[in-house]
């Protein structure tokens, strides 16, 4: 398949382009696009064949259901049964914006879509390419990260091109997707909610908004008792080529650690890459380095985090070495992400 690859400009959107992506998406073709999370592979989601296609160019597994995208409340109301009285004050308080929220769903929304499951995932995206897209489609638009299975999503339309040409009809290159970690999702069928997966919008922000929040307690951990609720995320995931291990402590003894896995990994010829910090960086000496960003900044942390695995991989490193980060706000779905792409393997040294 020839895939066609679209540079839009974010900030003056060249309407004939969108169009022709929507025209893709209308006729069950399969467009990539920008979000202000990472890119997504979006087909038509009541279209079955075209949501089947999205299985297919991903390698996804099929139980792992999908995120429905909208670009207007209106849409919401074919899609779920029913609204309840924490999903609107949420929608109306952080969409458009980074969290997708799963509501009991509606029998248009096909089983393919949920994996089975009673229940559907819908986000609106704070993304004008995105925004723009959907509205002109008329569409709900199924939309998981634009990645292979099991890779790290794509934060910029290189990443999506790496992974998938040949594969989409379409690719939407629209800049660096500014988030660079997907989506939080919130079960609000469960009381009390429940955060599936932590992401740009924090624990911290919706307990502002609402009072009975809690996160999923088997996100943090490899588990076969505790099984996450949220199907993907029980499968390794964001995983580079590279073996990583994630080391936790005091920052002295985080770096001592470190310079003594990189001498036992280069003894045995191992090309060692170290994902460090701004703090950090000019501690490691002759190995690989990239720096995430200052501890004080960690959306910029965020934004660099899959963009670096990829690197490393572009690097041929055959293991990274990660600092470990805090289990709170944004940096709690840093510290997922990296939990996942490491296998769950972490160092922890007593203090
Ligand atoms: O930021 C994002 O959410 C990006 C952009 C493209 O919007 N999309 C994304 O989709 O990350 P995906 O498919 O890579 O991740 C969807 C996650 C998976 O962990 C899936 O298991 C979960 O949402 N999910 C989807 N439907 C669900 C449901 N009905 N119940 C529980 N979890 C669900
Ligand atoms: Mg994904």
């Amino acid at each position: 398949m020839k895939t066609e690859i679209l540079k839009i400009d974010k900030n003056n959107i060249d309407l004939g382009k969108i169009k022709f992506a929507a025209k893709v998406l209308e006729s069950g073709g399969l467009v990539a696009f920008p979000t202000e999370t990472v890119y997504g592979l979006g087909a038509n989601a009541l279209n079955e064949e075209a949501v089947k296609n999205i299985f297919r160019a991903k390698g996804r597994p099929s139980d792992n259901p999908l995120i429905v995208h909208i670009a207007g409340i209106e849409q919401i109301n074919e899609l779920v049964r029913e609204i309840p009285y924490n999903a609107h004050l949420l929608m109306d308080r952080l969409w458009p914006g980074p969290i997708t929220f799963v509501l009991r769903k509606s029998l248009k929304v096909p089983g393919i879509i949920t994996g089975g499951l009673d229940t559907v995932a819908v986000r609106m995206p704070n993304h004008p390419i995105a925004l723009a897209l959907i509205k002109e489609s008329g569409l709900p638009i199924a939309a998981p990260s634009a990645n292979i299975s099991g890779k790290p999503s794509p934060t910029c339309a290189r990443h999506v091109i790496e992974d998938l040409s040949g594969k989409v009809d379409v690719i939407i290159d629209g800049d660096f997707a500014n988030i660079g970690l997907e989506s939080t999702v919130l079960d609000l069928t469960l009381e009390p909610n429940m955060i599936l997966r932590p992401g740009g919008i924090t624990l911290e922000d919706l307990k502002r908004e609402i009072n009975n929040v809690i996160i999923d307690p088997a996100i943090m951990e490899q588990s076969d008792i505790n099984i996450p609720k949220s199907p993907g995320m029980k499968y390794k995931h964001y995983s580079p080529k590279a073996e990583v291990k994630i080391v936790e402590g005091s920052v002295e003894k985080v770096i001592n650690k470190i310079h003594d896995i990189i001498n036992e990994e280069k003894a045995r010829n191992k090309k060692v890459g170290v994902l460090a910090t701004d703090e950090t960086e000019s501690m490691y000496k002759n190995v690989e380095i990239i720096s995430l960003g200052s501890r004080q900044s960690p959306e910029t942390i965020a934004a660099k985090l899959f963009q670096s695995l990829r690197e490393f991989d572009d690097k041929g490193v055959d293991i990274i070495l990660a600092e470990a980060f805090e289990n709170t706000g944004i940096e709690l779905a840093i510290m997922n992400r990296l939990s996942k792409a490491a296998g769950y393997n972490i160092i922890r040294i007593k203090n």
